[in-house]
């Protein structure tokens, strides 16, 4: 599923760059380029980062 349609980036492809190591939406931008457009995206991939965040459980 895209969470942003701007850059065609999925829901996957954040997961990825989190296991990565990206921990916030600027770092999951510069690997995957989501949310560097119109940034109304911003709010799923902060919900996606908190989910796949492998250490941090809220
Ligand atoms: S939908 Fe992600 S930057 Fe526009």
């Amino acid at each position: 599923m895209y969470v942003c349609l701007c850059a065609g980036v999925t829901s996957q492809q954040v997961i990825d760059a989190v296991a990565a190591g990206a921990s916030n939406t600027k770092q999951v931008g510069e690997l995957t380029g989501a949310g560097t457009v119109c940034g109304r995206c911003k709010n799923n991939i902060r919900a996606l980062i908190a989910a796949a965040q492998p250490e941090r459980s809220h």
